[in-house]
């Protein structure tokens, strides 16, 4: 199958970082298809040598294991070519149009790595000239717009220019491993599906933490915050991956139904829950790993005084049969004391105690994402060595650790959804009326920021956040994992 990978943006952070190794990665394992071409496209004024000198140059920054040798990258090089274009002139398009039209490849892909604010005018400029024809599909990295109305704005000029099914917005949560191995958990396995619910579970906990400031993304961040960055997409993504109904069968459609579903049911904001369940906070100076690092307002590219927050908490629920009842608490922010995503479910205390075991300890079930992939599940046992009569109970834990099992070698997270798109699966890709429907149950939270003169609670960098973090689970006498 012959492809075209057109890269708007080609010369970007992202493309650098993320699309290129990925890219490569697919070549090395021998899974990009074979006869693709891949079209750097940017402003810089560049040509197909140059081009290609620059991305062995920015190879040489990623990880030993994952570079290039001289061969490889040369015959990867052979598939990268580069045209210069200016992406508000239409003409630029036409010509574009006229190098596609030649090859007529089976699939195109235009992959949509610009500034956000590009995203419709690209769309439209691509529909203009012909582009949008059934052998394109278009990749939209997130954000999708900044609130619900800008998130329908693009969803309604990509409806009139393309077809659903043509459109991969990407949530790179959906593209790890281990997200995907928690549909496995749950609808590969029998075991846990009638654990699964209010009469089991007491809590359930996502944790997304990071070590890392905002780097050199401080002014793109300053105007975005944690929640837009990061609840609004992942975290509801996990949320909807771990609460979801059983779908009817494997397809893209029938998987997004119910998290749509899940979306639709989150409990609607009141001012009381808006101001109890909801915290958010802005690091300050403090250390990470024992390196002093500065605080948020230090950054730069950040405005002085800005109000923006990078790490937020909160309590929902999901309000539905299996659900009603249950707290879902959400944590993510930067510059907090380890890098690591986890989901924790906690299950009820048995409902009549006949053994001796330590207060405070339930079954646990925990869902490692990163750094390390894997499950932990936590049991209480009675230890073969114990001599009194009355058994007393300790903790043991069963540990799935994927690296031991499956080895250490994973498909990153962009290239098997790069693989994905040029084979037209739609399943790792949210649709726009569950991107909606997240927009819709932040905005609340949104808007009340914008009335709340109180504004982000300082955390020191290095720690879990605020305090009020830690209140907002107390308050029904829980608290997250790491504190118990
Ligand atoms: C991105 C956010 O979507 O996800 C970044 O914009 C964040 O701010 C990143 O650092 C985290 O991704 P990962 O895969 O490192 O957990």
């Amino acid at each position: 199958m012959s492809f075209d990978l057109v890269l708007f943006g080609g010369t970007g952070d992202l493309a650098w970082r993320k699309l290129m190794p990925a890219l490569f990665q697919a070549f090395r394992h021998g899974t990009l298809p074979e006869g693709g071409r891949i079209i750097g496209v940017a402003r810089d004024d560049l040509n197909n040598e140059s081009y290609r000198a620059l991305i062995e140059d920015r190879f040489n920054g990623v990880e030993l294991a994952k570079r290039p040798n001289a061969d490889e990258f040369a015959r990867f090089a052979a598939m990268v070519c580069y045209l210069r274009m200016d992406l508000s002139r239409n003409q630029d398009y036409e010509y574009l149009a006229k190098c596609l039209g030649e090859r007529k490849a089976d699939t195109v892909v235009m992959y949509v790595a610009t500034a956000p604010s590009l995203f419709t005018n690209v769309c439209e400029q691509i529909a203009a000239v012909g582009l949008n024809g059934p052998a394109t599909r278009v990749v939209l990295e997130k954000p999708l717009g900044h609130d619900l109305a800008s998130n329908q704005a693009i969803n309604d000029t990509l409806r009139r220019v393309l077809r659903e099914d043509q459109v991969f917005r990407i949530d790179h949560y959906l593209g790890k491993p281990a997200v995907q191995n928690l549909f496995v958990l749950r609808f590969g396995n029998a075991l846990f599906e009638p654990l699964w619910r209010r009469e089991t579970i007491a809590n359930i906990q996502i944790t997304i933490a990071e070590e890392l400031g905002v780097e050199m993304r401080g002014a793109f961040y300053d105007q975005t915050g944690a929640l837009r960055d990061m609840v609004q997409n992942h975290a509801l993504q996990l949320l909807c991956a771990i609460g979801m109904e059983p779908p009817i069968n494997a397809s893209a459609d029938a998987i997004r139904d119910e998290k749509l579903k899940v979306l639709q049911s989150l409990r609607p904001w009141t001012t009381e829950t808006l101001g109890q369940h909801v915290v958010r906070g802005q690091y300050a100076a403090g250390a990470v790993q024992g390196q002093p690092v500065g605080g948020y307002l230090d950054e730069k590219g950040v405005q002085c005084g800005s109000t923006t927050e990078t790490f937020v908490a909160l309590r929902t629920e999901i309000a539905n049969w299996r659900w009603a009842g249950v707290p879902f608490y959400i944590r993510t922010g930067k510059r907090l004391a380890g890098r690591d995503a986890r989901i924790v479910v906690n299950f009820r205390p048995v409902p009549h105690p006949i053994f001796k075991a330590p207060t405070g300890l339930v079954n646990q079930l925990i869902i490692n994402l990163q750094p390390k992939d894997g499950l932990e599940l936590h049991l209480l046992a009675q230890g073969a060595a114990q001599r009194q009569s009355e058994p007393a109970l300790s903790p043991v834990q069963l540990n799935l650790d994927f690296d031991q099992r499956f080895g250490t070698e994973r498909v990153g997270a962009y290239e098997r959804l790069l693989l994905d798109v040029i084979a037209g699966r739609l399943n790792l890709f949210v649709r726009s009326d569950e991107q909606e429907a997240a927009w819709r149950w932040v905005e609340p939270i949104l808007q009340h920021w914008r009335n709340d003169p109180v504004g982000p609670r300082p955390y020191a960098a290095g720690t879990w956040g605020p305090s009020a973090a830690s209140a907002l689970i107390a308050r029904d006498a829980f608290c997250w994992n790491e504190e118990a």
